[in-house]
């Protein structure tokens, strides 16, 4: 504003005029954008080169064929450093080949032939995201080329196929494919409403057992709390976090044994060590749980209870 005043008329005069043109042409550009008023909308080519995604049938994929032979090459020279000659993955850089059947063990191997379900996925992965250091670095032969290798190290093309739009039907489905459903809960299949929707939506917790599940688990809890819902209450607010599970060696409730084996010791001395705290055989057992703000009164009911389930 300093500034302004130190201008010449002249000068204030142009720069409002230059204001004004600009303020004009943004709104020209405006109504051109529609909506909103401010923008533009984006050119066909623009939207081009956003819009890469592919679908599992291949819809999306740009024209350009690659082959195994070419791919080797450009996996030796661009993936390899990290992921391995054979796919087999250098140090702890992502394995992409191998694994099969290792899916139901303890440690499984999850690669593109092992776990992956399309080859739209690999396809698309490498073109957005790899090399590493530079990815969309790509062209289209380039990457439909490293996509026949990678398939050709999982053993599913042979040696001398070539990837393209039309032979991407072969080897669209992955061999896991079939193991990927489409998730059956009810909450997942919202149907949008089209006409008289409610008014208002409450949001609402489902509960993922029936009914009757809900009504017989209540019933159990009950009967075990018999009378003792104190206790019960105060079990699932701060004993239940390490006795439910067995976390830290705490015995669970299911675990009866043990707790027939601990309350030879009588109900007064578990109480005591409930309280004050207790260092097993299996673990520490914290006074009170670790919650001071309970009262003495408070754990031993949650202790009848516990002994109460675990008879
Ligand atoms: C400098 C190391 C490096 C190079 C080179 C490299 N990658 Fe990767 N790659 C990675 C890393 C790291 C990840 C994991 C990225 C992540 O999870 O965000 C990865 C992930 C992948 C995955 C997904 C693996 C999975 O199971 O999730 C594929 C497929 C892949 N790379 C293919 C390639 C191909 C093809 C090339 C060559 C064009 C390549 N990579 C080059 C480091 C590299
Ligand atoms: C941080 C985990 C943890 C929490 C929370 C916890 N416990 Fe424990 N509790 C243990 C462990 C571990 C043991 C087993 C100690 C051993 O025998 O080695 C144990 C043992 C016990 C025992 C048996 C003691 C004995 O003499 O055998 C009782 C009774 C008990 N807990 C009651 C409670 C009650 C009541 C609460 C809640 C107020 C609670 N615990 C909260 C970890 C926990």
């Amino acid at each position: 504003m300093f500034r302004f005043l130190k201008m010449s008329k002249l000068k204030t005069l142009t720069l409002m005029l230059l204001l004004v043109a600009v303020f004009a042409t943004t709104a020209v550009n405006a109504k051109a954008a529609g909506h909103y008023g401010y923008g533009k909308a984006a050119s066909v080519e623009e939207i081009a080169g956003w819009d890469i995604d592919i679908r599992p049938d291949g819809r999306g994929l740009p024209v350009g064929s690659g082959s195994v032979e070419d791919g080797e090459i450009l996996y030796e020279d661009q993936c390899a450093s990290c992921h391995g000659s054979f796919g087999e993955g250098v140090g702890r850089y992502p394995v992409l080949a191998g694994g099969e059947g290792t899916l139901t063990e303890e440690r499984p191997e999850k690669t593109v032939g092992s776990f992956w379900a399309h080859t739209s996925t690999l396809f698309d992965y490498i073109r957005r995201a790899m090399p590493f250091p530079q990815p969309a670095s790509l062209s289209d032969d380039e990457t439909y080329a490293i996509t026949a290798y990678v398939l050709y190290l999982n053993d599913l093309v042979e040696d001398d196929f070539v990837l393209s739009l039309d032979t991407w039907e072969e080897v669209a489905k992955l061999p896991n494919n079939s193991n990927f459903v489409p998730d059956p809960r009810p909450d997942t299949q919202a149907v949008r409403c089209m006409k008289d929707c409610k008014k208002e939506v409450k949001i609402v917790s489902e509960p993922t057992m029936t009914a009757e599940e809900v009504a017989a688990a209540d019933d159990t809890i009950l009967k075990a709390a018999a009378g003792n819902e104190k206790g019960a209450s105060v079990y699932n607010g701060a004993c239940a976090v390490c006795h439910n599970s067995g976390v830290a060696g705490a015995p669970t409730l299911d675990d009866k044994a043990t707790w027939k084996a601990r309350l030879a010791l009588g109900e007064a001395t578990l109480i005591k060590h409930a309280i004050e705290g207790f260092q097993g055989d299996t673990g520490m057992m914290p006074p009170k749980g670790g919650r001071m703000d309970l009262s003495d009164e408070d754990v031993a009911v949650a202790v009848k209870f516990m002994l109460a389930e675990a008879e």
